[in-house]
């Protein structure tokens, strides 16, 4: 088999619209098998089957299985967990934690249980610290479970980026670290518009406004949607790990990973650039950081450490 190519095969837990938007997004690129797991079976189905019946107007020959057997997702390369309640409008998605803590630990285990040797992405909310539990509950090396939220924010910020510039976003490149909450941090001088960094393009008070709209856009678009939480951009960026995972691509992104020293932090999750190849984490970028910066990263490590406390393993 080629390097990077292993068993050809994602499991997608979760067929809500995040887990059927990157079905979807995977079968359409002829990535990989999927299985698509929900307790809900007939959702899992149902999707499955759609999604399916398309692949001859676009042309893929992959193929889906809905299901709601865990034992069909043995011997997945790569396991995304998208299943949990999303956000309401008010919400913050630490009120979520009780209630998805329930979920993510028993698909965990399941995950420990019938796909031992897989790498896992976690996408439930809240992010870095369902992260930890998946982590924690799996037993899993380090390396494999992973948290998709620093590419998505890091998308969110190019996107805001571009608008103040009146540029195409493939103009631009931005890098935001920190936790997937109010204390997500974007790197002004590590992100990118037209080769020049962002601390020489935006004065202070367009990076205020870049940052804060950033860090406001999952809320943003939880109160236009009412009922449910962004998916379009979350499949994306989610897409795009499973691409570097498989084909072992070894890009340099943003995402959630355990610490154990860098940075000076110890025993959680939390967003920073790592290089993402085909046995998960194949390395933390560890940037120069402002003093500011360092600042707010401690500050979200605090509150993480407060999380961890209160979650209860
Ligand atoms: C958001 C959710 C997915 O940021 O956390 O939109």
């Amino acid at each position: 088999m080629a390097k990077g190519k292993k068993n050809g095969k994602i499991s997608v837990i979760g067929a809500g619209n995040v887990g059927a938007m990157l079905t979807q997004l995977i079968l359409e690129r002829n990535l990989a098998n999927v299985t698509l797991l929900d307790i809900d079976e007939g959702m899992a189905k149902g999707k499955a089957c759609d999604i399916q019946d398309a692949a001859s107007i676009l042309g893929y020959d992959k193929v889906v299985k809905g299901t709601s057997d865990y034992s069909e997702i043995a011997d997945s390369d790569v396991i995304v967990i998208t299943a949990g309640f999303p956000r309401k409008p008010g919400m913050s998605r630490e009120d979520l934690l009780n209630k998805n803590r329930v979920v993510v630990r028993e698909i965990s285990l399941k995950i420990k249980e019938f796909s031992p040797d897989s790498i896992v992405i976690v996408v439930t909310n809240p992010l870095d610290l369902m992260s930890y539990l998946a982590y924690k509950t799996t037993g899993f090396d380090k390396r494999k479970v992973i948290g998709m939220a620093g590419v998505l924010d890091s998308a969110r910020c190019s996107n805001q980026a571009s608008e103040e510039l009146g540029i195409t976003q493939t103009e631009v490149d931005s890098l935001v670290i920190g936790t997937h909450d109010t204390n997500m941090i974007p790197l002004f001088a590590h992100s990118k518009a037209q080769g020049k960094s962002f601390k020489a393009v935006f004065d202070q008070s367009r990076q205020s406004k870049i940052a804060e709209r950033t860090r406001n856009r999952g809320a943003e678009i939880v109160s236009y949607l009412k009922s449910g939480s962004a998916f379009f951009a979350p499949s994306a960026a989610c897409f795009s790990m499973v691409k570097s995972i498989l084909n072992n691509e070894n890009l340099t992104l943003c995402a959630s990973a355990y610490l154990e020293g860098e940075y000076g932090l110890n025993d959680m999750f939390i967003g920073v650039p790592i290089v993402l190849g085909q046995d998960g984490i194949e390395k933390i970028m560890e940037l120069e950081l402002s003093d500011d910066e360092v600042n707010k990263l401690k500050n979200a490590a605090e509150q993480m450490q407060n999380a961890i406390s209160r979650l209860g393993i």
